[in-house]
């Protein structure tokens, strides 16, 4: 397999030209680790230079309107002026020295608390259950210019693409999955890396080709690895999110990671967790 299947598709809702944020690598590849990039010996990443969309594969991506909630979606957005102005003074720190440990102390002052309630009523007024209680908005600063983000914090290594598995639900049954929208608050462009394919599709795809007694109780990220070390020809997509752009996912059903590639300043998240939807606009 070497060309995107349809799978999981992608609504903007940002006034950008959408086709032009998304590009596609040739494939995968194990990670190498270094000083700078201590990647798990097991961790996989994108192989190959980034290239933008042919017609075919942009159809392939474009989300159907109206979405019905079956589909696999990825939502791009624009987060309110109002709310990034609640940011402005953490944008500030992201260029001098030691930025990293000022964000941390941005979070835990007056300002930083303001912010996050300023967020918190923005996410909630596109939640699509108002009356859930809340989780706790999360700010992550990590270094510039990494190829992925994620880090595997037990085990200090960074994990290359994987699922997230906050809800511990089978691998079947991650449609009931709550997504995530996570927020870019640095001043670079950073990256949403993906696989085009939902997880119970890809344990199907491993099912055909691997003996694997009891797949669906697999780890997803380990049924991840198994299909890219099968099908390391498949492309993965990246969707480039500038300063102030949004994503929500389903990341307990899609292989993602996160990148700063080209970066030269911190890249600083903003994530939460819920069941949030912005579908209202305009398909890619
Ligand atoms: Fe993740």
């Amino acid at each position: 397999m070497n060309k995107l299947i349809p799978g999981v598709r992608v609504l903007c809702h940002s006034a950008d030209d959408a086709p032009s944020l998304l590009q596609v690598c040739e494939g995968t590849q194990h990670a190498v680790p270094t000083t700078d990039l201590p990647y798990l010996p097991e961790a996989v990443i994108p192989r190959g230079q980034w290239r933008d969309l042919t017609q075919s594969e942009r159809a392939c991506l474009s989300a159907p309107m109206p979405a019905d909630r079956q589909t696999p979606l990825i939502e791009i957005l624009q987060i309110p002026p109002l709310v990034l102005e609640s940011y402005a003074e953490l944008r500030q720190l992201l260029s001098a020295p030691n930025s990293q440990d000022r964000v941390r102390s941005f979070c835990h002052s007056t300002t930083g608390k303001s912010a996050a309630q300023s967020f918190c009523t923005f996410a909630n007024s596109i939640s699509s259950d108002p009356s859930q209680p809340q989780q706790k908005c999360i700010i992550v600063a990590k270094p510039a210019d990494m190829p992925t983000t994620t880090e595997d914090v037990p085990r200090k290594g960074l994990n290359g693409l994987h699922l997230d598995n906050w809800t511990r639900l089978p691998l079947d049954g991650r449609k009931d999955a709550e997504n995530r929208i996570v927020v870019n608050l640095g001043i670079q462009d950073r990256f949403l890396l993906f696989l085009n394919i939902p997880i119970e599709e890809v344990c199907e795809h491993v099912m055909k080709h691997a003996r694997k007694p009891d797949l669906l109780r697999t780890r997803g990220t380990e049924v991840a690895r198994i299909f890219f070390a099968l099908f390391p020809d498949y492309p993965i997509v990246r969707i480039r999110l500038g300063p102030g752009k949004a994503y929500i996912a389903p990341t307990e059903r899609v292989i993602h990671d996160g990148s700063s590639e080209g970066s030269s300043t911190p890249d600083v998240t903003l994530m939460l967790r819920g069941n949030f939807t912005a579908r209202t606009c305009c398909a890619i």
